[in-house]
């Protein structure tokens, strides 16, 4: 993309130059004025994202958005009632989860860290490595395994307790007439709430959308950053910041995560379970880095707990092993730099919050 180079160019340039006078200008004693910063040409930024699929058999209302919306908070719906869908994807971190890897119903430590949420319907494969094809087979499988722990075989017993309390049997045949309390009429309505969950509103979209005063002059350097010399673009595309959004089936990568430090046969192997070809050896699909500021720790494991930790870490080639990307390089990237792309990430942050509903007794 030869017109970033050329952008990334005259910002670096024309800061140097900004330095250059400013240190001319002042006296050894005085403290040097802020640089002018010039009005410098920076990437376009695209704000329009593409259209959210509806699955045909399972179109919105508002009635099954509201119905989705309690299930989601429930925590009924497990085997225990320790655990909603929200336990693991809360406000307080980012809609991502909090330990590095989550614990489900009956306290079973799990393997991987729970993931964002936001914007998750643009997804056409779900998890880290993309097992499931659509919301719906997600929620059953999370709902059937190890996060809410009942079972995949006892789900038609569970969905008929849920549709034994009043509140929900009468929205639930309101909603699917005829059909009532299923596994499947469950996670349709759970799926259509999750669809809901769109964040286009962040400063960066603000900035896409022509108010340039949104974002500060550190956070335009890393938005040139990231389009540019840190290459983060290739994978984390805008608007939605995952390539793999919008995807069928998903894109995945090997960037090194949790191949150090153990033997081979201990490494998560992600994508290549489900694909079974080698060259998804521990590859994981692209997560998208809106609300990226609000939910460490970081990656499929959880291992990093500090987005700077995680910015460097990507910014400096990821953790080599025998099948990481040649997508994931070393950027040289200056404290500076890397510190203008901590703040850039910052202007994706959601405003927006997951409501709590009030539940059916
Ligand atoms: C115990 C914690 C926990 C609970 C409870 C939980 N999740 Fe998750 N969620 C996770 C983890 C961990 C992953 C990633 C698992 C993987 O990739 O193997 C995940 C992944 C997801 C994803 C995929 C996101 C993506 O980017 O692909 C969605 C959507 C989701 N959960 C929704 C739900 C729904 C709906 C429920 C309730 C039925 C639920 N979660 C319950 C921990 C949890
Ligand atoms: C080759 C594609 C690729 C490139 C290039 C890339 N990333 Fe990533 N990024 C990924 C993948 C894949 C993951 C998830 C890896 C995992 O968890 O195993 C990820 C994860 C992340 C995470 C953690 C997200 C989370 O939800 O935990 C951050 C932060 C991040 N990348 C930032 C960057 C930055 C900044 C750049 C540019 C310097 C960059 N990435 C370049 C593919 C890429």
């Amino acid at each position: 993309m030869p017109s970033h180079h050329r952008s990334l160019r005259i910002l670096v340039s024309s800061l140097a130059v900004a330095f250059a006078l400013a240190s001319c200008k002042s006296k050894p004693t005085e403290e040097a004025p802020e640089p002018a910063v010039e009005k410098v040409e920076l990437p376009p930024a695209p704000a329009k994202f593409p259209k959210l699929k509806i699955p045909a058999d399972n179109p919105q209302t508002p009635e099954k958005i509201a119905l989705g919306h309690q299930l989601f908070f429930d925590k009924r719906l497990s085997v225990d009632g320790t655990r909603s869908c929200y336990s693991c994807h809360q406000n307080e971190h980012g809609n991502g989860g909090e330990t590095s890897l989550a614990v489900g119903a009956l306290e079973k430590q799990l393997t991987r860290h729970s993931p964002v949420i936001w914007n998750t319907a643009h997804f056409e494969a779900f998890y880290w490595d993309g097992r499931a094809g659509s919301l719906e087979a997600q929620a059953k499988g999370a709902w059937g395994g190890g996060n809410m722990g009942v079972g995949a075989e006892n789900l038609d017993k569970k969905a008929a307790e849920i549709g034994k309390i009043q509140g929900y049997a009468e929205q639930l045949e309101k909603v699917f007439p005829g059909q009532g309390a299923t596994p499947n009429t469950i996670a349709k309505a759970i799926s259509a709430y999750e669809r809901t969950l769109i964040c286009n509103d962040t400063a960066y979209d603000r900035y896409a959308k022509g108010d340039d005063a949104v974002l500060t002059d550190q956070q335009k350097a890393g938005w040139g950053v990231f389009m540019g010399k840190g290459q983060c673009a290739v994978c984390h595309t805008p608007p939605l910041f995952s390539s793999a959004m919008s995807v069928p089936g998903g894109l995945y990568y090997n960037v090194g995560i949790g191949t150090d430090n153990r033997p081979e046969q201990q490494v998560d192997i992600g994508r290549m379970k489900v694909s079974g070809q080698e060259s998804d050896w521990a590859a994981f699909k692209v997560p998208s880095l809106r609300n990226i500021s609000k939910s460490a720790p970081y990656f499929h494991d959880g291992s990093v707990p500090t987005l700077e930790a995680a910015v460097k870490l990507m910014s400096s080639g990821g953790i080599d092993n025998k099948n990481k990307s040649a997508l994931v390089q070393n950027r040289n990237l200056t404290e500076e730099e890397l510190a203008s792309l901590v703040a850039f990430m910052t202007a994706l942050d959601c405003n927006q919050k997951l409501e709590v509903p009030q539940l059916p007794e």
